[in-house]
């Protein structure tokens, strides 16, 4: 095995086979661009763990996934993919970037799911793009933006359905894409509460309902037990457990 990559929350590393990678999942914690960094005690192995069941639900929902398996609690095998450099951000609730760049209020109910894409580029801060800045850096084609575009909002309805049944809100969350050798755009990456925003439905004090990486950017407190909480309900609803 030969270290591929080495992100903020992941290293990838080739195997035997060139069509499969192995993802490993760190405990590692950073924030606003690196700025802020820790460790989150069992954070590998409980998005490694939410993430597979998270993309076996999609598989099972027909939306094509890098999902393969699950060897160990930390790794996860995926299809090998070129990652688009873009984040496809879905919101269904205002908050972080969406409140403090247009100054809606936190906790707004959107009239319609807002999917935003950003520009994976630490240097440049992840700026957000337009759909013309895409096409200008070549970045994706018109038709891979229209794909992404629907797949987002098809995993979004999927997701906050799933959540919902969790008793979590799901507020808003980060996807990337990948493309494999035929040139399908798979869901890769990873879906945990290191990349959403999950409010515990049955706590209405804004700070106790929050259950994902906003505990750890604001110094909230208790960040391992609302990572484990959120992969116990998962799993409890799938009758995994
Ligand atoms: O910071 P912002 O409000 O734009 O984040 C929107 C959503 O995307 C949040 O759920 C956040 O956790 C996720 N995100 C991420 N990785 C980034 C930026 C945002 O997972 N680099």
């Amino acid at each position: 095995m030969e270290k591929l990559y080495e992100g903020k929350a992941k290293i990838i590393y080739s195997t035997e086979d060139p069509e499969i990678l192995l993802t490993h999942f760190k405990d590692d914690a950073t924030a606003f661009n690196a700025q802020k960094r820790g460790t989150i005690t069992e954070k590998g192995a409980i998005n490694c763990r939410i993430s597979s069941a998270l993309f076996q639900l999609l598989e099972n929902q027909g939306l094509a996934t890098h999902y393969l398996d699950q060897p160990t609690p930390q790794q996860m095998r995926v299809k090998s993919v070129t990652i688009l450099p873009l984040e496809v951000v879905v919101r269904n609730i205002a908050a972080g970037s969406l409140c403090r760049e247009t100054g809606l209020e936190q906790g707004t109910i959107l009239p319609f799911p807002l999917v935003e894409f950003y520009y994976k580029k630490d240097e440049l801060g992840d700026p957000i793009l337009t759909r013309d800045r895409i096409l200008i850096l070549n970045l994706a084609s018109l038709n891979q933006l229209e794909q992404l575009q629907t797949k987002a909002l098809a995993i979004n309805t999927h997701l906050k359905t799933f959540f919902s049944q969790c008793g979590i809100t799901l507020v808003d969350f980060k996807l990337e894409f990948g493309l494999d050798k035929e040139g399908n755009l798979l869901l890769a990456d990873e879906i945990s509460p290191d990349t959403c925003r999950l409010w515990d439905q049955n706590e209405p004090d804004p700070e106790a309902r929050v259950m994902d990486k906003d505990r750890f950017r604001q110094d909230l407190g208790k960040v391992e037990n609302a990572y484990q909480q959120v992969q116990t309900r998962i799993l409890s609803q799938l009758q995994l457990t």
